[in-house]
């Protein structure tokens, strides 16, 4: 038995162990519950007296010199593991994944309401002439829109300019299809404003456009009273207020009714528990005119509303910057929304 434990000791000290499989194959040999160290204790308890007075202190030797080797094998396999900047130890720390940008979300969900209802998505381009944007739109040639103050010009006479509202796609499609036409127009629109919380240089709009016999007043009304209910809630009630845009006659303004429950709801209805959505009204003969359509044979509705203003009333969003800056702390409050 002592020729076996010295034989044991040398095999300890010559062993050459690289990697920890190696290692924990190595421990489990000696110290496992089959292992050597279990066999030689077992042989131990039968010898006489006096030969245990000598083996017992060599087995612990051996022991020792077991876990003394284990313990620096696994921590050179760890610096080597780590100094060539690998640990496998280590917990993996998840991958990043991006999230839906709350413009996009909210423009999904606008235009999925108006494709069940049948519309038919249509874009356009975002440089424009003054025909798209103006004056197939029967804007007066001294309107107010039409100045350097409100609109960027790429090159002046004849004008190239970024369009400063979706309802130039109206005037394209017009150009390209027939009637009856249902259409739902998503983009990017530019004014020459000062950046500010609630102001842009740069913001979206959804147009829409319905062009058939015999469209009244009362399927626009009910067309947004439906989109009001399926985007806000179904309870949403909304209220239509005349207003005026050179290109729809009749003209209103949309409003839903918010509420006036909290200190917020007050502060951002000011007062009234009302909230403007949207511009609409009856497409203006001179429009439909001026695009090649029969006014006395076909009527159409249109409607545009600002895609951030929305958001910005869903998500309770006080600063229009912050769509533009893509700073990741804002952006992942959105993870999950598809
Ligand atoms: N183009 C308008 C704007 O930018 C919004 C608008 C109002 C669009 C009425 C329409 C409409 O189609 O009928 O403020």
């Amino acid at each position: 038995m002592k020729d076996q434990i010295e034989a044991l000791l040398k095999e300890v000290a010559q062993v050459q162990l690289s990697g920890p499989d190696e290692v924990e194959s190595f421990r489990v040999s000696f110290l496992g519950r089959k292992g050597k160290m279990k066999d030689l204790m077992a042989a131990f308890k039968e010898v006489p007296g006096e030969e245990k007075r000598e083996l017992g202190p060599m087995l612990n030797g051996l022991k020792q010199a077991v876990e003394a080797k284990v313990k620096e094998a696994q921590q050179s396999t760890r610096t080597a593991a780590q100094a060539s900047g690998l640990d496998a130890t280590r917990p993996s720390g998840g991958v990043p994944v991006g999230t839906h940008h709350p413009l996009q979300v909210v423009r999904r969900e606008i235009v999925e309401i108006f494709q069940n209802m049948g519309f038919a998505v249509a874009e356009g381009p975002e440089v424009e002439d003054d025909w798209h944007v103006f004056s197939g739109l029967n804007f007066p040639p001294e309107h107010p829109a039409r100045d350097m103050q409100d609109t960027f010009f790429v090159e002046r006479d004849p004008d190239v300019l970024l369009r400063t509202h979706t309802s130039s796609v109206q005037v394209r499609e017009m150009e390209k299809r027939e009637p009856p036409m249902r259409l739902i127009m998503p983009g990017r629109v530019f004014r020459n404003e000062a950046i500010s919380a609630r102001a842009h240089c740069m913001f979206h709009q959804i147009e829409g456009l319905y062009i058939d016999k015999d469209v009244s007043f009362a399927d626009l009304k009910q067309t947004l009273l439906h989109f009001a209910r399926c985007f806000f809630g179904p309870d949403t009630d909304i209220r239509l207020r005349p207003s005026y845009f050179p290109f729809t006659e009749p003209s209103a303004e949309v409003d839903v009714y918010w509420g006036l429950k909290t200190e917020v709801d007050k502060r951002i209805t000011k007062g009234t528990g009302w909230l403007e959505i949207l511009g609409c009204g009856m497409v203006d003969p001179n429009v439909l005119e001026a695009n090649g359509i029969d006014s006395k044979v076909y009527s159409g509705y249109a409607f545009g509303m600002g895609i951030e203003r929305i958001t910005m009333l869903r998500y309770q969003i006080g600063d229009l910057r912050h769509f533009f800056e893509n700073d990741v702390r804002f952006l992942d409050q959105f993870a999950g929304e598809r």
